[in-house]
């Protein structure tokens, strides 16, 4: 068969990645067939959230005491049904429920899952990109060997997969199980994730920064400097700003056309705003995998040890030259 014509599906993809790990049982393949199944409801609900009753907030807040929109609670409600079917999930953690999902002690549910159902809430209303993003962990196989809180907690070098969905103006699952990052545009006609970008590399250099500018003032200097440099073309060129307020969709763009987008410190978030476990170790895993890095602060993400599952951090992530520089404005502001 003449292979460029050959589309190639998100689960014929993932099983010929696991052709490559002989002894592979099936059973994470089928867990990821929760994740896509799971992200085709919720887009298909946010797709229609101008519509009906979808709009708003539910009358609740979260663990984070953020209010909750109807969509949140939804995304919610439909990743940890279909996640909590797949007998390979042992434990869930979403950011909408304060306390992780202790599921199952079989010898097969060997993996952990931890997501955020939907990112980016205060742009649902307002018809702009949202997003899911998710987390995979393994745990023992053997279940005396086990102790539920602290298997949840690893640092984010241990994730086995990571990834997100972009609800933009096309629905898009971006993957990695430590073998590239992988791109695939959601074929409405079809209803299938279909290889759109394979192995995505990001720029070594963009053109664009992306954070909240509004609190640089209460921004740590280093990170100051860091903007205004970028700003004042210390790189070579001006950069010019992109900031969407969605972190997958900002993330996307930075990984597609590159640049950095950071969320640093500030007086109201002094770690830091993303929750380390389900927004930002995603996203690290991604960037690094793609060839950019992600820091917060001095530390890798990746290496930075969580305390607790809704643990906040500072980040920076982006392209080589501009993850250069911001080292290099620490080191001047040490
Ligand atoms: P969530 O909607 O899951 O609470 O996350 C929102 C996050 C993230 O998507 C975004 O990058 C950031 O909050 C935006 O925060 P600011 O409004 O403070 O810029
Ligand atoms: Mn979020
Ligand atoms: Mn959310």
């Amino acid at each position: 068969m003449e292979r460029d014509n050959t589309v190639i599906t998100f689960e014929q993809h993932t099983l010929l990645q696991q052709r490559r790990h002989p002894g592979a049982s099936g059973s994470f393949a089928w867990l990821l067939s929760g994740i896509t199944l799971a992200t085709k409801i919720i887009q298909a609900k946010v797709r229609r959230a101008g519509l009906g009753d979808l709009l708003g907030d539910a009358g609740a807040t979260n663990v984070q005491g953020e209010t909750q929109q109807k969509l949140d609670v939804f995304s919610n409600q439909v990743m940890l049904h279909y996640l909590g079917l797949r007998d390979s999930v042992g434990i869930l953690a979403s950011e909408e429920n304060e306390e992780p999902f202790f599921l199952k002690q079989s010898a097969d549910a060997k993996y952990i899952v931890i997501f955020d159902p939907l990112d980016g809430s205060s742009n649902i209303d307002v018809n702009v990109s949202v997003g899911t993003t998710f987390s995979i962990l393994r745990r023992p196989n053997d279940p005396h060997e086990r102790d539920d809180a602290l298997d949840l907690l690893q640092p984010g070098y241990k994730q086995v997969a990571a990834g997100y969905v972009l609800y933009g103006s096309s629905t898009m699952l971006v993957y990695s199980a430590g073998d590239g990052v992988h791109g695939f545009t959601l074929d409405p006609a079809v209803g299938a994730y279909i290889l759109s970008h394979e192995n995505i590399r990001m720029p070594e250099q963009g053109k664009w920064y992306s954070v909240n500018e509004a609190h640089v003032d209460s921004f740590p200097p280093a990170y100051q400097n860091f903007i205004a440099g970028l700003r004042s073309g210390k790189l070579g060129k001006k950069y010019a700003s992109r900031y969407i307020g969605s972190m997958v969709a900002d993330v996307h763009r930075t990984l597609l056309k590159g640049g950095v987008f950071l969320y640093p410190p500030t007086a109201d978030n002094p770690r830091g705003k993303l929750r380390l476990m389900y927004e930002a170790n995603p996203i690290a895993f991604l960037m690094e995998q793609a060839g950019g890095k992600a820091l917060c602060g001095r530390q890798r993400v990746l290496e930075m040890q969580p305390e607790t599952i809704h643990q906040r951090t500072a980040i920076v992530c982006g392209g080589r030259r501009e993850m250069e520089f911001f080292e290099q404005c620490l080191d001047e502001a040490s």
